[in-house]
């Protein structure tokens, strides 16, 4: 069934459209650019689908005032999120995990009020046994490993391998998870990836039960790579992986918004990548890399590497899954999830229903005529979702151990317009229409 795309606003969900209030007065000042919530129309039909709610395994949170902003856009459509330690100074010791864990969770507001933080800490050759120990009792998820002059915060990166391999020891001893930043910097800037695929295979064999996830797949070279490795390799992929190529950057005009290391690549590269998303293969998983930069600091003469995608990266998943999966069959699990989705099958809090009833079917029709596809219904709902759901919900939850998220996210099929900016940076798709709304339910 199509449905005409409709304008509905439903108190007590925060769209991810929109932006949460705000830390400071500076970054309200900043942030006059925001979609303000849209007035209910009331008796027109709205398609809505539910999945469980998703996790980002790779975000960029940064530090100071801005701190509280950036999660807030990123709580509202994400349960947790591994938070990248390259601040200035890094996040390296369990104190400085704890003083960003505190920052972050104050940061929240009263939309977004349940977010776990998930700590990651910078790899150095000082993290000795002891260090890693404490960080370990710190409740640290994961090291990050960056290659010296890799990307943003990194001059004080590793230089070789080597020095760090008595933390990647105590790192396996304490199943901590290593997140890589896999480009060999001295290589020409395309084949960065492929040229540090060695030396991933080096770490796989000298340290045989770590955990290791190589970060923002951007090539075929390193898909396979994954592939080929033990079950306890796996990968992040990126919305921007998925949906540009170097076209994008280069290929017309400049494109400073679109520059982000790694940098993307070809239309072969993305097609695999496309390909290992849309089988639903398990160890490739949703980490975002949204990673803001202000407008000044991209738009220069040295600009900054990095997407700001954390306000739009549900929306534009939802589209390219459904453009690619589409309604083709159905999602063939039945009642496998178990969320909790079903129950609020008729269209959530406020006014999108709530007395819906469900057909049996993973449909459920509103009362004011929306219909609800969820994947924790009673039998069926389309297969883009489910798929989604895999990819942003479960495999990367499963990978590092977790338990599945309970709530529900709430995707409206209702077109947006991306503001210009989000606290003066410049998101992806900017300006754009997005088809689909994401609100986290509470
Ligand atoms: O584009 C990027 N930006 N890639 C990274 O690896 C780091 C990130 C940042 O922190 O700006
Ligand atoms: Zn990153």
């Amino acid at each position: 069934m199509k449905l005409k795309s409709v304008v509905m606003y439903e108190s007590g969900t925060e769209a991810i459209a929109q932006s949460g209030p705000l830390a400071d007065a500076t970054a309200a000042a900043a942030t006059a650019a925001v979609v303000s919530p849209e007035p209910a129309v009331p008796g027109e039909a709205l398609e809505i689908y539910h999945l469980r709610t998703p996790d980002d395994f790779h975000v960029h949170l940064r530090q100071g005032a801005a701190v509280a902003a950036y999660t807030q856009d990123l709580a509202a459509g994400f349960a947790r999120a591994l938070v990248m330690p390259n601040t200035l100074p890094p996040v390296a010791t369990v104190e400085d995990l704890e003083r960003y864990r505190s920052q972050i969770v104050e940061g929240l507001g009263a939309n977004t009020p349940h977010f776990q933080p998930l700590m990651s800490f910078k790899l150095a050759p000082r993290h000795d046994a002891q260090a890693v120990a404490a960080l370990a009792i710190g409740g640290v998820k994961a090291g990050k490993l960056y290659p010296a002059g890799v990307t943003t915060n990194s001059e004080d990166g590793v230089r070789t391998i080597e020095s760090i391999f008595p933390a990647l020891e105590a790192m396996q001893e304490h199943d901590i998870v290593l997140c890589i930043h896999g480009e060999a910097p001295d290589a020409f800037c395309l084949d960065r990836e492929t040229a540090f695929l060695s030396k991933l295979e080096t770490i796989v064999t000298r340290f045989p039960s770590l955990r290791v996830v190589l970060e923002h797949l951007s090539t075929a070279d390193a898909v396979r790579a994954v592939r080929d490795l033990p079950p306890r390799v796996a990968a992040t992929i990126t919305v921007h992986h998925l949906l540009l190529t170097l076209d994008d950057l280069i290929g017309g005009e400049l494109r400073p918004h679109h520059f982000c290391k790694p940098v993307v690549k070809t239309p072969a590269d993305r097609a695999l990548l496309r390909e290992v998303v849309l089988n639903g293969e398990s160890k490739f998983f949703f980490g975002s890399d949204s990673a803001p930069h202000t407008r000044e600091h991209k738009e220069c003469d040295c600009g900054c590497a990095g997407l700001y995608t954390a306000p739009v990266s549900l929306p534009l998943l939802a589209s390219f899954f459904e453009e690619h999966i589409g309604t083709r069959g159905l999602g063939g699990r039945g009642a496998v999830s178990s969320y909790g989705g079903s129950e609020h099958a008729g269209g959530g809090n406020g006014n999108g229903g709530g007395n819906g009833s469900g057909n049996g079917n993973g449909e459920a029709e509103a009362g004011d005529g929306a219909t609800v596809h969820s994947t924790a219904g009673k039998a069926h709902c389309p297969a883009w979702v489910e798929a989604m759901e895999a990819f942003v919900s479960r495999y990367g939850a499963e990978f590092y151990q977790l338990p599945l998220n309970t709530g529900h996210l709430r995707l409206e099929r209702r077109p947006w317009t991306v503001p210009a900016e989000y606290h003066g940076v410049v998101p992806f798709y900017a300006g754009e229409e997005l088809q689909f709304r994401a609100l986290r339910q509470y």
